[in-house]
């Protein structure tokens, strides 16, 4: 280990630190502070200063005492904890020398890559879509419900956002906005029922004030599942206290979570009051953009409160979906029933917690809070409240505790993906997988009728809605998870019926699911979108991505191929696929002059287009990625009703209005389907693409900056994306994403075209080179295409920044309304399936591992076809366990294991 050490005066950073000569020699830099730029600057003006410097742990010399971290070092009049910073920045441990000469450095550094490498922290107050953005990161949930990670004692303002979704349950309003009326379907955020908060004597109320807060720490710790807030306080008054708020999610009686209150006073004794609310006042307020239509969603019934309980009943305004939200207050030290006094009005139940309190003693008040609908598909022969009161009675804040901690040690022990030598991917993949299981994990269940939205239940960005990113977590549910991946093919068939009449409605045969999906099922895409450089609405097609029904297709498939429980797509799958695949047909058309089918009117993925230039058409013709998978989906299907049982068949095509002329056209379609190659081999993203003018990028980056909404900005500019050569996202190249490379080559070549050598490398170039990145979506399929054509390092670069996208908020602001859950799953998939190279695509497991240079060892498990298998991959090597005898392809060779007996082989 080569350690640097840093002493943080408050105008200067010392580093001190060893030369790379023979001799080791020490040496010394100061880097002065400068006050003019922010801390990030003057990070980065270190991180310049340091570059070359040989280290890999950082030994903070002078850190100030708190009890939640031991590197907080103050900084220009400020405290920072540097220790996450450097951490971020340089990817080492950072430990205090305290430490260290407690422990010694080896195991004060191993303390340090384990702490951080299963906990989420922030330090310090934060305002604005910042404090926003970590709410949504700290957000604790089940899959049930998503509760943010605001403070407790906060209620909702322009900087805390206190949101409680319970999935599927959404409510439409309409707007009249200039004559029009907007209808819109939202995700509603429910009663604030977290609420907790304190005074002194009978004084004022603590509200999250900069003025009041001296410190505060929060942490999410992935292991257990508690989120934790550590405040010192030194109000106004001048009471000092520590706080401590630790909230849980119960992720086994997933109607509940449950808060312990930790007051100390510090200076003083006297009394306090302890307040909870259940506050039936609130709007959907997350996103700004968003306040111009009617976001009241929610309709209290009644309130009520007793000697340690609340209650508050009500109904969605429109939808009529009726909830209950009990709370129960206790404490492990005393009996409160005495100490509680409650209010209810018309839209809250409130109580208070009258305790006499002596300094340097802590006083704990736990708060444990049951939701309920009559939407969850539960208990129908009982009433809400009385569910409500069987949850409080049955739990506890210990119980939650111990039920979470059960569900995460089993979670991490199927789940996990270790890195070593990378803390902050480490990190980063656990986060992810935290962050799937708090917007999926109840779907398991089986009787939720949701699926998983785009944002998660983490904030309110695209209204909780429904897209095709359900495919980039897919893969990461069916391999671990696979009632949760069914419970999303069952949210979809249970709209079947109303994707047959959105396809009726536009004139067509078959199914066809809208691109945003909510409650109903049907279309809930707008037709207009706020530009934020111009302040206008501008028209909205992105509904023409029609690819979503291939999602859904792709899903019912991949569900089949890798959890070998083929119960599903005999009784429901069959009967999406084959509506699907009537859907395609009645819009594919024959073209009399080239004799090939084209598929006009739709948009890829790449939401740029919208259609061609001075259209009125709308949408675009044969859009490449969409006519791939159309083929895909056509041979996949032909091959379905030849090898399924005849009943199966039979009932499906029934229910599907299938019949066999249509059998007789798949093969017919999908070879003669239209691409646009051109001679140097690149797949033209839709007709006519060739045709269009590229941007020049530099100039564009130069004038703006940041280009990644380019649409935008040629739209303030006058212009249009439609004009250009230049993509949002992967769109041309997204069937490399899914399927197999030789599957894509074989059905483009089944079409009559021919690919020439190096086409891929090429296409890979082409399409980087045309796309601004404007969705999360885009970098991690282009980490894994770039990987499977042999650019590691840009690979690499992608991968990171596609990890990162919601811990630094890199599309600025976006992460405040809920985090990017599409990207968050896709992470995890190419970890395993491109980095850890372990492709379930094919009839056999496929095994061809090739590590980023900054992981040693990549260990994980995924299930597939019923069989466990554990791979520990090193550089070299690759370590195989499975449950039972199977058959892989490792490194190109056939490889059979013996049941739970480990096989080495190297690659
Ligand atoms: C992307 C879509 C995605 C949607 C929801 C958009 O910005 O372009 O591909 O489905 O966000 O995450």
């Amino acid at each position: 280990m080569v350690p640097i050490a840093v002493k943080v005066d408050d105008d200067s950073l010392e580093i001190n630190y060893q030369d790379d000569d023979a001799q080791h020699t020490r040496r010394r830099t100061t880097i002065k502070y400068n006050p003019e730029q922010t801390i990030g600057a003057n990070l980065e003006n270190m991180r310049v200063r340091m570059a070359g410097f040989r280290f890999d742990v950082v030994i903070v010399d002078n850190p100030l005492s708190y009890p939640f971290t031991d590197t907080v070092v103050g900084l220009n009049h400020r405290r920072i904890d540097i220790g996450l910073a450097l951490m971020n920045m340089f990817n080492v441990p950072v430990v205090a020398r305290p430490t260290v000469r407690q422990r010694g450095l080896a195991a004060a550094v191993a303390d340090k890559v384990a702490y951080a490498s299963w906990h989420l922290d922030y330090y310090g107050e934060y305002s604005g879509k910042r404090n926003y953005g970590q709410e949504a990161m700290l957000t604790v949930g089940n899959g049930y419900f998503g509760l943010r990670g605001a403070y407790v004692e906060a209620v909702a303002d322009a900087d805390n956002y206190p949101g409680l979704y319970v999935a599927g349950v959404y409510n439409q309003n309409t707007t009249n906005i200039n004559g029009r009326n907007v209808v819109n379907e939202d995700l509603v955020n429910l009663p604030n029922a977290q609420y907790l908060s304190f005074g002194v004597d009978h004084g004022n109320l603590f509200k999250i004030r900069p003025s009041d807060i001296r410190d505060v720490y929060r942490s999410l710790d992935l292991r257990t599942g508690q989120l934790r807030t550590s405040m010192l306080l030194n109000l106004a008054t001048g009471h000092q206290l520590a706080v401590t708020a630790t909230k849980i999610a119960d992720m086994h009686h997933y109607h509940r979570f449950a808060i312990r209150y930790e007051v100390t006073p510090i200076n003083f004794d006297g009394s306090l009051q302890i307040h909870s609310a259940i506050d039936g006042q609130v709007t959907n307020g997350n996103v700004d953009r968003y306040n111009q239509f009617d976001q009241r969603h929610v309709v209290v019934d009644a309130t009520e409160t007793d000697a340690t309980d609340a209650w508050l009943t009500g109904h969605t305004r429109h939808s009529n979906v009726h909830f209950a939200i009990g709370s129960r207050l206790s404490s492990p030290d005393r009996v409160l029933s005495n100490a509680v006094n409650g209010t209810h009005t018309t839209n809250a139940a409130r109580q208070t917690v009258n305790l006499a309190v002596r300094a340097g003693h802590t006083y704990t008040v736990d708060k444990l809070v049951a939701v309920v609908t009559d939407h969850d598909g539960e208990r129908a022969d009982m009433a809400l409240t009385d569910r409500v009161r069987a949850e409080l009675q049955q739990g506890s804040f210990e119980d939650s505790t111990a039920a979470t901690q059960n569900y995460f040690d089993d979670v991490w022990r199927r789940t996990d993906i270790t890195v070593t030598g990378d803390i902050t991917s480490q990190k980063l993949l656990r986060v992810n997988t935290f962050h799937m299981l708090v917007a999926g994990a109840a779907l398991g269940a089986g009787h939720l009728d949701a699926s998983t939205g785009a944002r998660g239940l983490h904030g309110e960005a695209y209204r909780g809605h429904v897209f095709w990113d359900e495919m980039f977590c897919f893969p990461f549910y069916v391999e671990h998870y696979p009632a949760i991946a069914k419970a999303m093919i069952m949210y979809r068939y249970r709209r079947l019926g109303a994707a047959r009449k959105y396809a009726q409605s536009a004139g067509q045969s078959g199914a066809m699911f809208p691109w945003q999906s909510a409650m109903y099922g049907d279309e809930q895409a707008q037709s207009v979108h706020l530009n934020p450089l111009t302040n206008q609405w501008d028209p909205d097609n992105s509904r023409r991505q029609r690819h979503v029904s291939l999602s859904v297709a792709y899903e019912v498939w991949l569900y089949d191929h890798a959890t070998g429980d083929h119960d599903l797509m005999n009784r429901y799958g069959l009967d999406i696929l084959l509506s699907v695949v009537r859907f395609w047909l009645s819009l594919t058309t024959k073209n009399s002059t080239t004799g090939r089918y084209d598929i006009n009117g739709v948009m890829g993925p790449d939401e740029f287009h919208e259609e061609y230039p001075n259209s009125k058409r709308g949408g675009l013709s044969n859009n490449a990625y969409t006519n791939i998978m159309v083929a895909w989906l056509f041979k996949v299907v032909a091959n379905l009703l030849q090898t399924l049982p005849d009943s199966t068949v039979k009932a499906a095509s029934a229910r599907a209005g299938w019949s066999s002329e249509a059998t007789q056209q798949l093969d017919q379609v999908r070879t003669h389907l239209q691409l646009d190659i051109n001679d140097d081999g690149i797949i033209g993203q839709f007709q006519g693409y060739f045709d269009l003018p590229r941007l020049d990028f530099d100039h564009y980056r130069q004038r703006y900056g940041d280009i990644a909404r380019l649409d935008r900005i040629l739209k303030s500019e006058g212009k249009t994306p439609d004009a250009y050569q230049v993509a949002k996202q992967a769109d041309a190249l997204m069937a490399y994403y899914v399927l197999n490379r030789d599957e894509v080559e074989s059905l483009i070549t089944a079409m009559g075209y021919r690919l020439p050598a190096h086409y891929f490398t090429h296409n890979l170039q082409y399409y980087l080179d045309r796309t601004t990145h404007g969705s999360t979506l885009s970098r991690i399929v282009y980490a894994a295409l770039n990987q499977q054509d042999g650019n590691y390092d840009q690979s690499w670069q992608l991968f990171r920044e596609a990890l990162f996208s919601d811990y630094y908020d890199i599309q600025g602001g976006t992460t405040a309304e809920g985090i990017h859950l599409g990207v968050m799953g896709a992470t995890l998939h190419v970890a395993t399936s491109i980095y850890g190279g372990v492709n379930v695509l094919g009839d056999q497991v496929v095994v061809n591992p090739h590590l980023p240079r900054q992981w040693h060892r990549l260990n994980f498990s995924i299930k597939v076809r019923g069989v466990q298998l554990r791979f520990m991959i090193s550089r070299h090597t690759v370590r195989l366990t499975a449950d039972h005898a199977t058959r892989l392809m490792v490194a190109g060779q056939q490889i059979q294991l013996v049941a739970n007996q480990q096989q080495e082989i190297r690659y």
